[in-house]
């Protein structure tokens, strides 16, 4: 496991629910707070039949907040601003009632309307007894709520309190300690993964004047390139003929044709994550090597079909990167193409989007995201192609680190 570095200036919101591993949280506390993480503690009425808010708060060395309806709580701090005050909301040990409730939507005492009110990543440790950890309900509330982005960090197995073996054990708190890190290093959350971006349209020369070309700019992808670097990603980005900048921090590799995009992205493997944005023309035709003049007879074009690189990549035995990603761009029936065409790509995840007339995506500075995983499929609305690339390396960031915490 890698060593934590300092946490100073991180704060986590830690919230503590019942059950006999309820006292491992507290050393949570103090390895987090060896780490100058501040830690603001909520128990839920449960956890207060297994820890005290006293010894809590002595740890914390921040005030305890244990009730959704104390004046005092809601006067100095709402429920709201309690959450968004921290950097990550922790759960230790998560109850089987809690995963339930987060699942649910219920939010009925201060920690679960915390943990339905807040827009910070989310961690949790569950500790159960076995029967219950393996119960239908728990693995189906488990895998709900982990699909909708929380971070599981799973229990260990051994012998429980109640007699029993089996997993369900809260993991080891520096195990927990490990994942916050993880988390919390903002902005090198990518350091030491490589990644390769294929971004704008490609050029397919008909002679030594004119080329096949379609309206990409390349935002979507140089946006992503530019977001996985500020994440601490080597990146490589080969880029088609665009009229944008290379983005900082970033090694960009200009191409004009499919072919030669690509070459590009075959020299530049491995990598740990491949993200296919470029509108590759599918078919080439071969060039002519003279200017083609006018005569009486119009010219006839014989297309040749273009390589598929984001289809060999992610086919690729050898190499193939643990998260390849594609773009489909649909002019209609989005989301029945774009799941033919997931399969059918052999990629990881696909980000369909609508590019029909009057869409304003392709060449424009804004889109809308069918996002398709094996897990299922999700709609990200409408904003900027920069909000969108943040999201999805947010993505990108947690598929890695559940990775690692698996
Ligand atoms: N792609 C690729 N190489 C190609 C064609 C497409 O790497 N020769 C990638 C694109 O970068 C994108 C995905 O494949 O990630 C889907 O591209 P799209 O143009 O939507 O699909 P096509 O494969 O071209 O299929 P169709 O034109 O039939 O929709």
């Amino acid at each position: 496991m890698a060593p934590v570095t300092s946490l100073a200036g991180k704060r986590v919101l830690l919230i503590i629910t019942g059950g006999i591993a309820a006292y491992k949280a507290l050393e949570l506390i103090r390895l987090l707070r060896q780490s100058d993480c501040a830690v603001r503690a909520v128990i839920t009425a449960a956890g207060m039949k297994f820890v005290t808010p006293l010894s809590v708060q002595a740890l914390c060395e921040d005030r305890v907040y244990t009730d959704m309806f104390s004046l005092t709580d809601e006067s100095e701090m709402g429920h709201i601003q309690l959450s968004r005050s921290a950097d990550l909301i922790v759960v230790v040990p998560a109850s089987a009632d809690i995963v339930a409730k987060m699942a649910a939507g219920i939010a009925d005492d201060l920690a679960t309307t915390l943990l339905l009110a807040t827009d910070k990543p989310v961690l949790v440790a569950p500790a159960m007894n076995v029967r219950m950890w393996q119960h239908p309900s728990t693995v189906s509330n488990m895998d709900t709520i982990i699909r909708r982005g929380i971070i599981g960090v799973p229990p260990d197995e051994g012998p429980m309190a109640c007699g029993e073996f089996g997993p369900g054990r809260l993991a080891a708190p520096e195990r927990i300690l490990g994942a916050i890190d993880r988390i919390l290093k903002a902005g090198q959350d990518l350091v030491g993964r490589r990644a390769i971006v294929t971004s704008g349209p490609t050029h397919e020369t008909i002679d030594p004047v004119r080329y096949l070309a379609n309206r990409s700019s390349g935002r979507q992808g140089h946006a992503i390139a530019a977001a996985l670097a500020a994440h601490g990603a080597k990146v490589t980005l080969i880029s088609g003929p665009v009229s944008l900048a290379d983005p900082q921090g970033v090694t960009t590799t200009h191409v004009e044709s499919a072919e030669e995009m690509r070459d590009a992205v075959q020299a530049a493997l491995p990598a740990d994550v491949a993200v296919f944005c470029a509108a590759v023309a599918d078919w080439r035709v071969k060039p002519s090597k003279t200017k083609i003049k006018k005569s009486a007879v119009s010219p006839t074009l014989t297309f040749i079909e273009n390589p598929d690189i984001l289809l060999e990549v992610a086919h690729a035995e050898k190499n193939r990167p643990n998260l390849v990603i594609g773009f489909a761009a649909e002019t209609e029936l989005l989301a029945e193409h774009a799941a033919a065409k997931r399969v059918r790509k052999g990629c990881d995840w696909l980000l369909a989007n609508d590019v029909a007339p009057g869409s304003d995506t392709m060449g424009g500075s804004e889109n809308e995201i069918l996002l398709l995983t094996e897990e299922g499929s999700e709609m990200w609305p409408r904003t900027t192609k920069e909000a969108i690339a943040e999201r999805l390396v947010e993505r990108i960031v947690r598929f890695f680190i559940r990775r690692a915490c698996s």
